[in-house]
């Protein structure tokens, strides 16, 4: 068996303010996680993660953070935090928090000092640049690169104080952090140790391979029809990531026990990934990776295409094969950045969604990985019925559609039909606790509105449904935990042409599993060596009443065990 603990783990993520409003103020709460922590242990998962509840402006709901060593007040104080932590802890479980380090918020003490001079000593801590050479500094196209912001914009903002610009690859209220200066790493490590001492678990990194960036920094890729470039390229993975992280380690980890690591990676490969999850190297333990939710834009992030089932299972071939030896994955869905999956590779129609969501789960829990699970997707939540852009809440959607509508003169509606099938909203709508009003949720009115199928798809009806998609989550978290195939078995894909289903075996020593789902709503027969021997082997888990052996009925999931 394996001795790294969060190997056999399943991770679950809160993202607070939509979870549980205990206050009433319609925003979720420390007090509202505290109150729903037997749901979670019920679900039997092995750590909560919770994104940001730093002290923040909330500009991108936290991930800008103003003062990372205290609390927002929308979601309580230090005091309650020690409560929840306690809570967690009595039950078994651990808490991640988010690290958002690549940039903080503008109203940060740091930044503030920065701005306010050129010879100020914090100045070096963002990237400060003057205007492009020969332009006038604050008008149109005299940003120091053509890079656009992820949420609209250029990525550089003038500033009047000091006549320069400085970077943020997010909002203008997101100024990005100087990783070259070492006094600025110094700090975050400090700040990280505290948390530790505290007596958290470990971190969920946020773009943690955006921190180095290439330098000088030059114009990007542009694109025809694009307001702005493609900087990426510039500070994905830049040449001094590998060795930051490394550092972080020996500051912060090292010598701590049962810590869980892993770094948000947009646009990492395999290679790479390797390289982070090393155990030998001391980065990382795992990573988020980006394909397999990038598998239904065909490279265009302004298009939707249908799910093509071959593409999706040779990316997740590829990261199995890839990590195998060496390294160790993460798998999800969802999260709060990703619309919910039965919506997006399942079918949400009343007819199919339970079943659907239950194959979806097993399909990624029977990975070698560890898996991770966001709040409500364990109950089979859907994305929301938005209508106009004046539905959404985040400042992404709204960015972006300014930007599409307003410069690149693209067809609104066409805009909204992205937003609605990806938009990140899709996540962030208030779990569904109960059919009270606002799904039970908060008393007062919520930030975003309620999913209008909360009267149908609530955790209370779930649990006490023994067919619920909450049950099937909760035994395939108890197979993980039970079953050593599930963990460390090898993974070997089958049928990598079809386009309905997704088969594939697990082996450890002289057990083997088959999972099999079918992504779609026909009647499809597994046509696999073996599939007649595998008929009489142990049916371990399934989501349908009448199995038919390895004839799947529409988003049907098989697991089957046997010893050879
Ligand atoms: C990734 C986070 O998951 C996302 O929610 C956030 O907007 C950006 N990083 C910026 O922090």
């Amino acid at each position: 068996m394996t001795d790294l603990w969060w190997k056999s783990a399943v991770v679950y993520q809160i993202y607070p303010r939509s979870f549980a409003d205990a206050d009433g103020d319609g925003m979720g709460d420390l007090g509202g996680i505290i109150d729903h922590l037997d749901h979670l242990a019920e679900l039997g998962v092995d750590v909560l993660w919770l994104s940001p509840i730093y002290k923040s402006p909330q500009d991108d709901n936290g991930y800008d953070i103003s003062d990372y060593q205290d609390i927002d007040p929308l979601f309580g104080d230090l005091e309650t935090f020690d409560k929840l932590l306690a809570g967690v802890h009595d039950r078994g479980m651990k808490l991640i928090m988010d690290l958002v380090v690549n940039h903080s918020s503008d109203e940060h003490p740091w930044f503030v000092e920065s701005r306010s001079s050129k010879d100020n000593p914090k100045r070096d801590w963002y990237w400060w640049r003057p205007a492009r050479p020969g332009m006038e500094p604050g008008t149109p196209g005299a940003e120091p690169t053509n890079w656009g912001s992820a949420f609209g914009g250029p990525a550089w903002q003038y500033d009047e104080t000091t006549g320069e610009y400085y970077l943020h690859l997010f909002s203008p209220k997101q100024p990005d952090l100087n990783w070259e200066n070492p006094e600025v790493r110094e700090a975050v490590y400090a700040m990280m140790r505290w948390w530790l001492d505290r007596g958290v678990d470990g971190f969920r990194m946020d773009v943690i391979n955006m921190i180095s960036k290439v330098l000088p920094l030059t114009d990007g890729r542009a694109t025809a029809g694009a307001a702005y470039a493609d900087g990426s390229a510039s500070y994905i993975n830049g040449p001094r990531n590998h060795e930051f992280l490394r550092e972080m380690y020996d500051k912060v980890f090292a010598g701590r026990t049962e810590m869980l690591t892993v770094g948000e990676m947009p646009g990492v490969t395999v290679d790479e990934a390797i390289k982070f999850t090393d155990q030998d190297r001391h980065e990382v333990d795992m990573v988020f990776q980006f394909d397999h939710v990038w598998a239904d834009r065909g490279g265009d992030p302004w298009k939707v295409i249908p799910l093509q089932l071959t593409v999706l299972k040779g990316i997740f071939g590829r990261w199995q094969a890839g990590l195998a030896e060496v390294g160790w994955n993460s798998l999800y869905w969802n999260n709060h950045d990703q619309p919910r999956v039965v919506s997006r590779y399942g079918d949400d129609s009343p007819e199919h969604r339970v079943a659907a969501a239950k194959m979806l789960g097993t399909v990624l829990h029977l990975h070698r990985g560890t898996p991770y699970v966001y709040q409500g997707e364990e109950l089979g939540m859907t994305n929301f019925p938005f209508r106009t852009i004046a539905d959404f809440r985040d400042i992404e959607a709204l960015g972006q559609f300014r930007q599409a509508v307003e410069l690149e003169k693209k067809n609104p509606e066409d805009v909204l039909t992205v937003l609605r099938a990806r938009g990140r909203d899709n996540a962030r709508t208030p779990m569904q606790w109960d059919d009270s009003p606002n799904a039970g949720f908060s008393s007062g009115t919520p930030w975003l509105a309620v999913n209008p199928n909360y009267p149908e798809i609530n955790a209370a009806a779930e649990r006490a449904d023994p067919d619920s998609v909450f049950h099937h989550y909760r035994k395939l978290i108890q197979l993980r935990h039970e079953e050593p195939a599930v963990v460390d078995g090898d993974f070997t894909m089958l049928l990598p042409a079809d386009e309905r289903l997704y088969a594939f075996t697990r082996r450890l020593g002289d057990t083997e599993l088959l999972v099999i789902g079918n992504f779609s709503g026909d009647t499809v027969r597994a046509e696999i060596d073996d599939a007649i021997a595998w008929e009489d082997a142990e049916l371990v888990l399934t989501n349908v009443a009448e199995p038919q052996g390895l004839t799947m009925a529409p988003w049907q999931a098989v697991v089957y065990r046997r010893t050879t």
